[in-house]
């Protein structure tokens, strides 16, 4: 409270500071101050996580090509696609889905891959699921990363005992018959595995059930799901979707307080005009602009509403909302497989990611990890591949910019910015957040959502002395720029000038429809 209020003066003594041309031109007024001496809670590196799903060419072409492959390797998985991926320094990558997940099970997919069952993966358009990237495939991309592995059982069509085994087979090294069969297929040693997840969209393509029916269930799954050697699991409860608190409630409420899971899963997906109609990624007006941006922004108020439901029942804040699938979802790109949700990827999306990233920094006491839906070939994904090409998208660059808050401390960061209008609606121009990194360094990552205006801030740094600012900014020529296979260096991030710092004050300008982020070092 008291900070708040010296917050607000600070800000009113800058304005009353200010000469009377400098408070004409003032009109909109966009300031912001940022407090660096009294570091919030630990930015989760786990909000940086992915998502991989056998869906369309996300595995499949996208990922794993097979070590018989004439596309450059590691183990089957490709190469150009991993080095890519080490450079933002994916933390965690969720798979084997989504709705495949509650399909899918994973003895089809170990052992000799000529003895491997083929499926038909009936989630994702029918198509034949050949089971030759499986689990001890999904480890050795996650140990090729160095990431974490976050694998989601399958409540839906599975079994307890079939859950029970797989985190033997991954994580135990006692003696037991599914250690054994992890050490005929080649592993000797067991896999650690951090997150877990007792099903996906349970109250949808995941079973259809309701609240109750799922809770009691997630807890007899849960209640044999056990840590093996040293392994710890975070075990994520199937949350709801976008507004569905009801589902929350009732999932706290009886089961909040007790240690049947760590996490609670949200999916929240932005849909301009609704299912039947997506609207195309590349092919838009300023209306479906400022409308993604809109529901993008959303994601504010559905953490907020699942949050104070945890509060109730969890004041400590011991258990995490992990939003393990979030993104924009347009129509597929015209003449592609309507299953295999491919879709091309704009500086839209990269002020998307911006305005989500900046929404988990800030809700750091309570969001433990995030997973963009998803990695490669689908949705909004980081990377887009065709055989053997490769070009990383407008979302790629975010991810690379923002990878400096990761374990970095939250700092408060008040915001007052002018309005982006359309159309008698609107939201705020500017999106934002701030972090300070364990040698000290602020980060302050920005979004200017605004696609005809620049706009400039006014940012005093309290609590510290800061005598260096670089910066980087992810601008493109138009709202639907992209990096196409023929041209994929159109948006990419450069070297960012538009900033002085003087006497403690930072003054940025922000180029219209623009991501940017600045380093303050001491
Ligand atoms: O990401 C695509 C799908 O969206 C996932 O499989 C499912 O969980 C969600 O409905």
């Amino acid at each position: 409270m008291k900070k708040s209020i010296f917050l607000l003066f600070l800000l009113f003594f800058i304005a009353g500071s200010q000469s009377d041309a400098q408070k004409e031109n003032q009109a909109q007024v966009n300031q912001m101050v940022i407090v660096a001496n009294h570091p919030g809670p630990v930015i989760s590196k786990d909000i940086y996580g992915h998502f991989s799903e056998h869906l369309g060419a996300c595995i499949y072409g996208g990922l794993w090509v097979g070590t018989d492959s004439k596309i450059p390797n590691t183990y089957g998985i490709r190469n150009d696609v991993l080095f890519a991926l080490r450079e933002i320094k994916v933390p965690n990558l969720r798979w084997p889905g989504g709705c495949f997940a509650d399909t899918y099970h994973w003895k089809d997919g170990i052992g000799p891959k000529e003895k491997r069952a083929s499926i038909v993966n009936t989630t994702w358009g029918g198509v034949t699921e050949d089971n030759s990237f499986g689990t001890d495939e999904f480890m050795k991309l996650t140990e090729l990363l160095g990431c974490d592995a976050y694998i989601n059982g399958n409540v839906g069509s599975g079994s307890v005992k079939e859950m029970s085994d797989w985190i033997q087979y991954l994580t135990s090294d006692a003696i037991s018959p599914m250690t054994n069969l992890r050490k005929e297929n080649g592993r000797e040693k067991p896999w650690k595995v951090k997150y877990f997840a007792i099903g996906n969209e349970n109250w949808g393509c995941g079973g259809n059930m309701t609240a109750e029916f799922y809770t009691n269930t997630m807890k007899q799954y849960s209640t044999f799901l056990g840590n093996y050697s040293g392994n710890q699991l975070y075990r994520v409860a199937c949350g709801p979707s976008d507004y569905n608190f009801e589902w929350t409630e009732t999932l706290m409420k009886d089961a909040g307080s007790r240690s049947m899971f760590q996490g609670l899963s949200i999916h929240y997906y932005s849909i301009v005009d609704g299912w039947n109609y997506k609207g195309s990624a590349t092919q838009f007006d300023e209306r479906e602009w400022f409308e993604t941006f809109r529901l993008n922004l959303q994601m504010d108020n559905i953490i907020k509403g699942h949050s104070d439901i945890m509060d109730r029942y969890d004041p400590e804040k011991t258990k995490g909302l992990v939003v393990d699938e979030w993104g924009n979802w347009f129509n597929v790109e015209p003449g592609t497989n309507p299953s295999f949700l491919y879709q091309q990827n704009t500086m839209r999306d990269a002020i998307t990611a911006a305005i989500h990233l900046n929404i988990f920094n800030q809700h750091a006491d309570r969001v433990k990890a995030a997973n963009i839906a998803q990695m490669v070939n689908v949705l909004q994904s980081v990377i887009l591949t065709k055989d053997d090409k490769m070009v990383l998208t407008p979302t790629y660059w975010v991810f690379k910019m923002f990878r400096i808050h990761q374990e970095a401390k939250l700092l408060n960061l008040d915001l007052k910015c002018e309005d982006y209008t359309f159309s008698n609606k609107k939201i705020p121009s500017i999106s934002a957040s701030a972090s300070v990194d364990n040698e000290g360094k602020v980060h302050i990552s920005l979004a200017n959502l605004n696609p005809g205006k620049q706009i400039t801030i006014t940012c005093p740094v309290i609590g510290d002395t800061y005598k260096k600012v670089t910066g980087e900014v992810l601008t493109a020529p138009e709202m639907n720029s992209y990096n196409s296979f023929e041209k994929p260096e159109t948006v990419k991030p450069v070297v960012f000038n538009g900033f002085s710092l003087k006497d403690g004050i930072l003054s940025i300008v922000m180029p219209s429809k623009s991501v940017v982020v600045l380093e303050l070092t001491k």
